[in-house]
């Protein structure tokens, strides 16, 4: 019998059918590496968008998937017992700002809860690298251009607070038991295939199908949104050895209005959009920008596509817009 214990440099992504670890994912195994992905594929939103993005994945030979929960240590331990993992992505999240004022306990039990299990289980079986998922939201009501250096006590969304749980557990098992650590701060990320419940999805897919979209605020908040396959390849480069940091990875001092936003997506796709004005959310942010001089100087990243770039790759795939929002 064929023993496929210790297979080693092989390495773990959670949330494997998440929009940017499908995307991490198809990197690595691209580069040739054995990827485990794993993820409990939970109805957030669409799960056929999941899917298709597993279904993807699962066409490479150097992948392999197991359907668990980062909450359930029991579901995690065999996947540690049966391979031996160079790092560990975690990208697994609850991610909505807005839901987790509506169920809390859910961001706390994955986005730290299920944070911790994932590094127990690396101080288990020895494995070195973990690269964390964080996100700019943390930064919420701090000067601008936000930099890592910040002090990020001040969490205003549930969200907020259990990425900074999950970046503190991060540093104690640093500082413990010396895993190395990479915490990556992401800003609003878009691409193709993106989550249903953030505005790039759902604007370009309501404004090529003539529904109203539901505008909160005025549309002059700005976002430093950041495409996808530059957070991916980032957090390829992320895995390199550094201690312990926290890196931004940002579209750098490039912020865009929701108006223009808006304004380019009409200008694709060659359609009006009607506009439904609600009053802003209490957890939403006005402004987002990014300093990446740490990412240039750690990482040597650079983002490479623009917004306009990227919301063309949008517009230009219609297809991956048809699943619920
Ligand atoms: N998209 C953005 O703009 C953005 C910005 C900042 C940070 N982030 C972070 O990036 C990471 C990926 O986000 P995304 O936008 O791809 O979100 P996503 O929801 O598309 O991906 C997350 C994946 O994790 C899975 N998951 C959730 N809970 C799980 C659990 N308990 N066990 C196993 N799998 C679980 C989900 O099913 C989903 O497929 C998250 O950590 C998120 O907080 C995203």
């Amino acid at each position: 019998m064929q023993n496929t214990k210790h297979i080693s440099n092989q390495v773990l992504v959670t949330g494997a059918a998440g929009f940017i670890a499908s995307r991490v994912c198809e990197m690595l195994l691209d580069n040739g590496e054995q990827v485990v992905g794993l993820d409990n594929m939970n109805d957030y939103y669409d799960v056929r968008l999941k899917e298709y993005r597993l279904d993807k994945l699962l066409k490479y030979p150097n992948f392999t998937f197991y359907k668990a929960d980062i909450e359930l240590l029991d579901e995690l331990r065999p996947i540690f017992q049966n391979h031996q993992f160079r790092s560990v992505f975690n990208l697994a999240a609850r991610a909505g700002v807005r839901y987790s004022m509506i169920n809390p306990w859910i961001y706390l039990r994955t986005n730290a809860e299920g944070v911790l299990n994932l590094l127990e289980l690396m101080r288990d079986f020895g494995v070195k690298k973990f690269i964390q998922a964080s996100t700019s939201s943390l930064y919420a009501g701090l000067p601008m251009p936000f930099t890592e250096d910040l002090s990020v006590n001040t969490p205003t969304s549930p969200y907020a607070a259990s990425k900074q749980a999950a970046e503190a557990f991060a540093y104690t098992y640093h500082k413990q038991y010396g895993i190395d650590v990479t915490v990556l701060r992401y800003f609003t990320v878009f691409g193709p295939g993106g989550r249903p419940d953030m505005a790039p999805y759902r604007f370009v897919k309501w404004i090529l199908e003539g529904t109203p979209i539901t505008l909160y605020g005025d549309g002059s908040q700005s976002r430093d949104f950041t495409f996808v396959d530059d957070i991916a390849h980032g957090t390829l480069l992320a895995e390199k050895p550094l201690g312990y940091e926290i890196i931004n990875l940002g579209g750098g001092n490039n912020p865009v209005t929701i108006n223009q936003f808006i304004e380019w997506i009409e200008e694709l796709t060659g359609k009006k959009a009607q506009i439904l004005y609600q009053p802003v959310h209490s957890a939403d942010m006005e402004y987002t920008m990014a300093n990446i001089q740490k990412a240039k100087d750690l990482l040597n990243w650079v983002p490479q596509t623009d917004t306009y770039a990227g919301l063309k790759t949008i517009t230009d795939q219609p297809e991956i817009l048809r699943f619920d929002v």
